[in-house]
């Protein structure tokens, strides 16, 4: 059944038909679209604007159709858009009383309230992964705030700090990502229903009645820019894209640090593959997927933005294009959060080797600069210093703790015993215990931070 038969002569081309449809993804919304009508059909009896009986009957039909879509005995089908569907069933249920439904409404509100209730759901639910996400980290910071691990700028290694701070950074990322949701699903959290096509409508509709019910916290102020608004799905898929940037990062220091190269890490068996034709590999797999599906959140972004550019006021049928980019955009975050979250459960982390790696490669090389400064010598005079005993200590091979005093005297008079403990790897991590920092005392204090800031998410 069509919505919009009577004005035209021929039916739509076949080809165009199938072009235009949008029930092959949007059927997804049917539960929204249900409530959504049972809400404006309670509205309309209650003001008076179709009978009370119809509405009854309305509602009541509408709950047996949704009964029946979740227990498989109806199926979503043969229909222009999940809107259409839901009326056709209707007045195949109930007669011309379905056709009551529709009064003081478009597709155009219609498609903007059952998207804003979907995206609102969805946001939940990924920050109830993301809160799994947040605390995993800090149950693995609490095991290794001593747990000394090299630093990387340029990956190369910079200073030692311990693998907590590490994770505390990741936590941090994920937090803002956590808050941005937060703060987008407030702009979702507007009721469109009542803008009608764009000029809203002529009968006395309450649209606070249909706002309360459907648990929404206002009502939409300008009903041209309801139907035509989508900047609440560009927010989301740009907070998702923020998400997938993290993650991506995450995976790709797993990939390295699962490498034999690094040994960092072992990845369980559980979240990686073999080779086809080597019988030694384990590979990174699900890291290097997540890694690569960052690519298509940013795709549907992209896609989002480019398709509402220059679109004149209200509605345009581009605007359809909506909904496969969010539903990509959030099926694929939800499905990495998950694994990802599953993987790092299982991550074992290799102290040891760790540990030999921050004490190479002279990540002490500052700590020493930082105890010539102590005795006075300016900043850019220890650098210089410490530089030519690096590049002495690199041709004897050795790190700078081994070498003898003489060593250092022969590159600076100032040099005594005590250089020796000051630029050890634990001494080089816990000195820096300024706020920030990642010294045990500081990483625990951060750690108390977001302990903090997790339980008053659960109390919210
Ligand atoms: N399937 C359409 C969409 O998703 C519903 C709105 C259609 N409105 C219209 N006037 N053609 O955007």
């Amino acid at each position: 059944m069509k919505l919009w038969g009577g004005r035209f002569e021929t039916g739509v081309n076949e080809q165009a038909n199938d072009f235009h449809s949008s029930l092959a993804f949007d059927k997804r919304l049917y539960k929204q679209d249900i409530k959504g009508s049972m809400a404006h059909a309670e509205m309309l009896g209650k003001q008076g604007i179709i009978p009370k009986e119809d509405a009854t009957a309305i509602c009541a039909s509408l709950a047996e159709i949704l009964a029946d879509i979740e227990s498989g005995a109806l199926q979503i089908q043969d229909a222009e858009d999940i809107h259409s569907f839901m009326e056709a069933e209707l007045t195949a249920r109930i007669g011309k009383t379905g056709g009551r439904l529709h009064t003081g409404r478009s597709r155009n509100d219609q498609v903007a309230l059952d998207m804003r209730m979907y995206v609102k759901d969805e946001i939940d639910e990924i920050k109830a992964l993301l809160f799994r996400f947040l605390q995993k980290h800090l149950d693995t910071a609490r095991d290794h705030v001593n747990t000394i691990m090299p630093s990387f700028t340029h990956l190369q290694k910079a200073q030692p700090i311990t693998l907590a701070h590490h994770i505390m950074a990741y936590l941090q990322m994920f937090r803002r990502d956590y808050e941005r949701l937060e703060d987008c699903r407030k702009r979702v959290d507007i009721m469109p229903l009542g803008s009608g096509a764009l000029a809203a409508t002529v009968y006395p509709i309450d649209r606070e009645f249909v706002r309360e019910r459907l648990g929404f916290s206002a009502i939409s102020e300008n009903s041209l820019d309801a139907v035509s608004d989508r900047d609440f799905c560009i927010e989301l898929v740009a907070a998702l894209s923020i998400i997938m940037t993290h993650l991506s990062r995450f995976c790709e220091e797993i990939i390295i640090w699962a490498s034999e190269e690094f040994s960092f890490v072992t990845v369980s068996d559980a979240y990686s593959t073999g080779s086809s034709i080597m019988p030694q590999k384990k590979n990174p797999d699900m890291a290097e997927l997540i890694r690569g599906k960052t690519g298509r959140v940013y795709g549907n972004l992209m896609g989002l933005l480019t398709m509402m550019k220059s679109l004149p006021l209200a509605y345009n049928k581009d605007m359809q294009e909506d909904k496969e980019a969010v539903f990509n955009a959030i099926d694929t975050t939800k499905i990495c959060l998950a694994v990802f979250t599953g993987m790092f459960e299982e991550l074992k982390f290799n102290k040891e080797r760790m540990y030999t790696s921050a004490c190479g490669g002279y990540t002490n090389a500052t700590d020493a600069a930082d105890w010539l400064v102590k005795k006075g010598v300016t900043f850019r005079e220890a650098h210089e210093i410490i530089g030519k005993l690096v590049l002495y200590a690199i041709g004897e091979k050795k790190p700078l703790g081994e070498l003898s005093l003489g060593e250092f005297k022969k590159i600076s008079e100032l040099f005594d015993e005590t250089i020796y403990p000051a630029i050890s790897a634990q001494v080089c991590v816990n000195a820096r215990n300024i706020a920030g920092g990642p010294a045990e005392s500081a990483v625990n204090a951060a750690i108390a931070n977001a302990e903090k800031y997790l339980e008053g998410l659960k109390n919210a």
